[in-house]
């Protein structure tokens, strides 16, 4: 899903029915709209900077290079060498900085694209707001559910445009699962699992660190802001993911990005009303923070979302199952598969295994009689798959670009940003107090 290039933006479906006895196997091509491939409205291209040019922020721009509707105009970074890094991505020179609020003065700027350290989301983001740029901000947005209510005020309160950056919201592969799932194919669901797995040191964040990372190429007071003071560290700075005071683990790098996947596909967006986590740290005794296995149970309205993710085992990688009572859907890497379940209503003679045989007739007769037999109503497998090359993150800031010139909405707006990140609040809320997480949504905080 990373190729920047495409060319035909369509779903495959793939024929795999004929895994069902009898079922015909048919492939039907779907043509999905191009979000990336939109031109302009009224002409208009979207004029953006970049704050954080780290490995997102770069992924980022690369990105921003398939989207015709937007032109990056600058870039703001504390490590000297990221300035270049930004200007390589996207392949084009423009005025870089290590002091991001130079950017905002600018009245040529409309939008502002927040990927730093989780640490740095709500600042950055209010200081955007305050400027009266509109902006794309990096999940999780927050880094405390504080961080999410002040971002979330400060964004409504404005007026802005607010795109959490959950790219697979935008994905035609999640598109296609949220259809599936309202269209009730599913029946009843009540249960959705879903983990991602990385067994290398570089999913479990343990990134390079260059040679000249020094406090002269890196503004490392400029990183701490209101995190506790101390010395510099190129190990907290270049993994910052693992330590408590920049970033939120596994919650906030990996369950994040899973739950904005189940709120897009069922619309369930909300906040889980208790959360219940466990996991441990394994392997990285590497003096982090976090744990590299974190497994957290959620009860959402309805609903009871199960998120995981370890990082010492790769099986199954990235993916979302979804039990209904009439099916199963699962998302996992690039496909979509949808299996129907046989519910057409059949005598079952277990019940009556303890009665007589004459009972047991009477009991089937009665059956019979009551169920005229008719064909059963279990339908084929269905398979959807992403072509080569579709990138979910131009789609997903081709929406946002939209939402700038057009003030409509985007599809991951502040408070579905918000909302996905409670999650990973939740989480380590309860993994960290060792007990069960509850929200109470009336005073918008945690409660042990
Ligand atoms: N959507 C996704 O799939 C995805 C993938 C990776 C990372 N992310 C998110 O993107 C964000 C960045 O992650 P990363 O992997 O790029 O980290 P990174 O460490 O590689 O890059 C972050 C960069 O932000 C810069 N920075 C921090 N505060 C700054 C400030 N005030 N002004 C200017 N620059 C500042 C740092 O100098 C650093 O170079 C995180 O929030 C992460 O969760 C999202």
């Amino acid at each position: 899903m990373k190729t920047p290039s495409m060319s035909r933006r369509d779903f495959v479906r793939l024929g795999v029915g004929a895994a069902i006895a009898g079922a015909a196997a048919k492939a039907t091509l779907l043509e999905p709209v191009a979000l990336a491939a939109q031109t302009a409205v009224d002409g208009r291209k979207v004029r953006f900077v970049m704050i954080g040019t780290g490995i997102r922020g770069c992924d980022l721009l690369r990105a921003a290079r398939l989207v015709p509707t937007g032109v990056c105009v600058g870039a703001a970074d504390l490590y000297v060498m990221r300035h270049l890094a930004g200007k390589e991505a996207y392949g084009a020179d423009f005025p870089t900085t290590s002091d991001y609020r130079t950017l905002l003065d600018r009245k040529d700027v409309d939008a502002v694209f927040v990927a730093t350290s989780d640490h740095h989301h709500r600042r950055v983001t209010l200081d955007a707001v305050a400027a009266g740029k509109d902006v794309y901000c990096e999940k999780p947005i927050s880094h405390s559910v504080a961080d999410g209510v002040a971002t979330v005020e400060a964004v409504q309160g404005g007026k802005r445009i607010f795109q959490a950056g959950s790219q697979r919201v935008s994905s035609i592969l999640n598109k296609k699962a949220g259809e599936i799932y309202k269209s009730g194919r599913l029946g009843e669901v009540h249960q959705i699992d879903a983990h991602i797995n990385r067994n290398s040191p570089g999913g479990a964040w343990t990134y390079p660190i260059p040679p000249d990372a020094s406090p002269e190429t890196v503004d490392w007071k400029g990183f701490l802001v209101d995190a506790p003071d101390r010395p510099f560290d190129a190990k907290r700075f270049f993994r910052w993911r693992c330590f408590e005071d920049y970033g939120s683990g596994l919650g906030g790098d990996l369950f994040v990005h899973l739950l904005s996947g189940i709120l897009g596909i069922t619309g369930m967006n909300t906040v889980a009303s208790r959360a219940y986590s466990s996991g441990g740290l394994y392997h990285y005794k590497d003096g982090r923070d976090f744990p590299d296995m974190l497994e957290t149970l959620y009860d959402f309205p309805e609903m009871q979302v199960h998120l995981h993710c370890n990082q010492n085992n790769n099986d199954g990688n990235d993916t979302i199952s979804i039990y209904g009572s009439k099916g199963t859907m699962v998302v996992a890497g690039n496909t979509l598969t949808f299996t129907p379940q046989d519910v057409t209503p059949r005598f079952e003679p277990y019940g009556w295994g303890g009665m007589t045989a004459a009972q047991k007739k009477l009991g089937q007769d009665e059956w019979n009689a009551s169920h005229p037999a008719g064909a059963s109503a279990l339908g084929e497998v269905e398979s959807y798959t992403l072509p080569q090359g579709y990138n979910e993150t131009a789609d997903h800031i081709a929406n946002f670009f939209r939402a700038v010139v057009t003030r409509e909405h985007v599809v991951e707006d502040e408070v579905f940003g918000n909302n996905a990140a409670i999650g990973c609040h939740l989480a380590n809320y309860s993994y960290f107090h060792r007990t069960v997480a509850t929200w109470d949504s009336a005073s918008n905080s945690i409660k042990g």
